[in-house]
């Protein structure tokens, strides 16, 4: 028996980086995978590598901060596969600069994305979760949900914010079953680590106990763990994958 055998799972921002190796990883030990984001290109490569290893899988194309675009997925997963049993949300996007020169309105799209987009998807979910008896969602947060540096305010601010949001919600929905946490990668070799490569440097040189970026797989694993029996007692953490740096 695999950790998520019968189980079906949407993965926002499944098309990449973290999101596409959690797909993965979930399709291997038995989830029926749903994969979401607003390119198809990056679905569909998820989608193939799944069904090319032997997996289910399919992709819905959409914005996490756009209402109707959530109602859509839920309801393409819930005719293509029945219900929901886990929610990962892998969808963020991120802004780099001084905080004297990022406008509100920036500011606020990283918001709606990282924050609201997070809001949308748990709300959504909870109803397909109570008609499953329960369920597990997971949000990637970030180390900078718990640190701060600089030129990065309204990622950081964004991802505070989902830390909280996930433990007001792991709180309200213990009655349905529904279990809430988060996975807080520190520094991870993905296409949004490259775009931050000398932030990502100082920090391998400075910041990380263990001395190197952590892979996509490492936090995928922890997806698994929070999503699946295992941690049937575990709601509303913060599991920090970052290689002891918000430790330090
Ligand atoms: N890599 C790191 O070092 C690191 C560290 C800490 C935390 N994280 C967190 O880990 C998560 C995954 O990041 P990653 O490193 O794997 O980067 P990534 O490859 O850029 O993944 C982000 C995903 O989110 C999707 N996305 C962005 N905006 C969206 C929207 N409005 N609606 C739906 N999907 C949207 C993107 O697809 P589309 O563009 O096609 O929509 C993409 O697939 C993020 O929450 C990030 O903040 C990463």
């Amino acid at each position: 028996m695999r950790a998520l055998d019968g189980k079906v799972a949407v993965i926002a921002g499944g098309g990449t980086g973290i999101g596409r190796a959690t797909a993965e990883l979930f399709a291997a030990e038995g989830a029926r995978v749903v994969v979401f984001g607003r390119r198809a290109a990056p679905l569909e490569e998820t989608v193939a590598a799944i069904r090319r290893a032997g997996g289910d899988a399919t992709g819905v194309c959409g914005d996490v901060g756009r209402e109707e675009d959530v109602d859509r997925l839920l309801a393409a997963t819930r005719s293509a596969w029945g219900g929901i049993d886990v929610l990962v949300n892998s969808a963020a996007v991120r802004l780099r600069g001084p905080l004297t020169e990022i406008s509100a309105a920036d500011f606020a799209e990283v918001l709606r994305v990282n924050l609201v987009g997070a809001f949308i998807l748990t709300r959504g979910v909870v109803p397909l979760m109570r008609e499953r008896g329960g369920g597990s969602i997971v949000h990637i947060g970030s180390a900078l949900g718990t640190v701060a540096v600089g030129q990065f305010a309204p990622y950081v601010a964004s991802k505070g914010g989902l830390h909280q949001l996930a433990r007001a919600a792991a709180v309200e929905l213990v009655p349905d079953g529904i279990r809430v946490n988060v996975v807080a990668p520190g520094t991870i070799d993905t296409a949004i680590g490259e775009v931050v490569a000398d932030f990502r440097r100082r920090l391998l040189a400075h910041r990380i106990p263990i001395g190197r970026a952590g892979v996509v797989g490492d936090v995928a694993q922890a997806c698994l763990y929070l999503a699946s029996d295992a941690s049937r007692y575990v709601t509303g953490s913060v599991l920090a994958v970052d290689g002891g740096w918000t430790a330090s």
